[in-house]
């Protein structure tokens, strides 16, 4: 008998059915009724076992994290809490887990607890609900690029260039770093590494995505990006996926509406989707809040506050009136801010925080930031200062979206690149595509993790990815 999901097995449609299910034991009580999880939603299954029937060496060995396949009969319950249960006839415990010690125990687990025991935090209800969240939301993404005609594109991963030049890339080499080939001035011989010249793991996808975009007219990449920027944040991981679209033709203003269209997108297809996760996502979050000054609380529901960011259109905001904003505000004038207010600053999160949750109180675009702030490829505005960039910036979050118009003038951009100290030699094959039928276009990156942190709610990036990657952090 083919094994049934307990997704599709909790209304009463099915009442009178025999179906075989497997899964987890969540709880056993009274010898009777067992709660069997198996990953396909975050509610249980009852079975109610016949204790005369089940020997008690069986009986034993169902304790919570014990693996089962069951076989029986869907009846109306009688008890409270569910519609259904599982009459069991057949009883098979596959694979037992010592509650002496099985680290996973009914009891509330702090999340730091559950990161060092990563491979087996899925079993709890939390990271059930968040790792089914992020698959809804990567699904979403695809949907709603497809569904505009992009066309996804597959950018490497070990590349030679520094797309973003911020110089946090990771080296990949097979020399032997303990005894490399030497050149006669003694300098490290890279032509006898593997790629024969310096390669590292990408940082971003977006300068091949540029040329596939100049001749598909519009692609995205969605894959695995590397930076070995060692900040320990709740906000940043070594590795993360990043979503990214390029357009051909568009403008800032294009861009902004793509990038705001995408994400109310897919938060209106994961409300639908995914309440039953939601809901338990934010009672978590309310369950997690109690204990904290109101201030610090939420003030509306998770579901609530997704909402309200899918139904409303985006604020608009330049840098210049950003920083004015920043400087009207009461934490500059009463110098609560830990960093200086001034026009050419890259702004802190403390200035995003005040931003997006005092002043805007909902997502806002940042646009035109200082050039010398921002990558060498975005485009020059007129003012000869700024550049056509934006950032979209989501309450607790801060930057969840970064991108920008991109230059498309060949002279402007090769006299980029002299000032960021990029030989265009390393770029040649990204200044050809300004050689040969240039034209205006644009795209963004938005941090996948961070999406998922915003639509969980959950505080901390490495609790949304299975196995986060951070300093000194990569275990599993
Ligand atoms: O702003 P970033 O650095 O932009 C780029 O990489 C561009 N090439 C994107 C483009 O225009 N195609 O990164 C984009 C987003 C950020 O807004 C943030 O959400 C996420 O990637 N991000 C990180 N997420 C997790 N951990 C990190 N270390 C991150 N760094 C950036
Ligand atoms: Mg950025």
């Amino acid at each position: 008998m083919t094994r049934e999901r307990i997704v599709n097995l909790r209304d009463e449609s099915r009442v009178g059915e025999r179906v075989t299910v497997a899964g987890w034991v969540r709880t056993f009580r009274n010898d009777t009724f067992i709660a069997l999880n198996d990953g396909s939603c975050l509610g249980t299954l009852q079975l109610v076992i016949d204790r005369e029937a089940t020997p008690e060496a069986t009986r034993k060995l169902i304790t919570t994290g014990a693996a089962l396949r069951a076989e029986g009969v869907i009846e109306a319950s009688q008890g409270r809490g569910q519609a259904v249960e599982l009459k069991v006839d057949v009883l098979e415990v596959l694979g037992g887990a010592d509650p002496e010690t099985y680290p996973m125990q009914m009891k509330k687990h702090s999340l730091d607890f559950l990161r060092e025991k990563a491979h087996l935090r899925f079993r709890t209800n939390t990271f059930g609900a968040v790792f089914r969240v992020r698959h809804a939301l990567n699904f979403a993404v695809h949907r709603f690029f497809t569904e505009r005609g992009f066309f996804q594109m597959h950018t490497p991963i070990i590349t030679g260039s520094d797309a973003e030049g911020a110089g946090e890339m990771f080296r990949v080499t097979t020399l032997d770093a303990d005894n490399p080939p030497r050149k006669e001035d003694g300098s490290v011989d890279l032509s006898q590494d593997f790629f024969g010249k310096t390669a590292n793991l990408t940082v971003s996808g977006q300068l091949e995505a540029e040329l596939g975009a100049m001749a598909l007219g519009q692609v995205y990449t969605f894959g695995p990006t590397f930076r070995a920027e060692n900040s320990n944040t709740s906000r940043h991981l070594a590795e993360f996926w990043m979503i990214e679209p390029e357009v051909a033709f568009a403008d800032l203003k294009d861009n902004m509406a793509l990038a705001e269209d995408c994400l109310r997108s897919v938060l209106a297809e994961v409300l639908e989707g995914c309440d039953e996760d939601l809901a338990f996502l934010e009672n978590r979050e309310i369950e997690a809040e109690k204990g904290l000054p109101q201030q610090e609380r939420h003030e509306r529901p998770l579901r609530e506050r997704l909402r309200a960011v899918a139904e409303t259109p985006f604020q608009h905001v330049t840098y210049t009136e950003a920083i004015e904003l920043l400087r009207q505000s009461k934490p500059f004038k009463k110098k609560q801010f830990k960093y200086p207010v001034e026009w050419g600053i890259d702004l802190q999160s403390e200035h995003e925080r005040w931003l997006v949750e005092k002043h805007f109180n909902g997502p806002v675009i940042i646009t035109d930031y200082p050039a010398a702030i921002k990558a060498f490829y975005m485009r020059a505005n007129e003012d000869g200062k700024t550049v056509a960039a934006m950032d979209v910036l989501v309450p607790g979050i801060g930057e969840l979206i970064g991108g920008s118009q991109r230059e498309e003038r060949l002279d402007v951009l090769q006299k980029k690149c002299a000032d960021f100290n990029i030989p265009e030699e390393h770029v040649w094959w990204y200044l050809d595509t300004r050689r040969f039928g240039s034209a205006v276009h644009s795209g963004f990156g938005m941090g996948f993790e961070r999406l998922v942190m915003y639509v969980t709610g959950m505080g901390n990036i490495r609790d949304v990815i299975p196995f986060p990657r951070t300093p000194q952090n990569a275990e599993f």
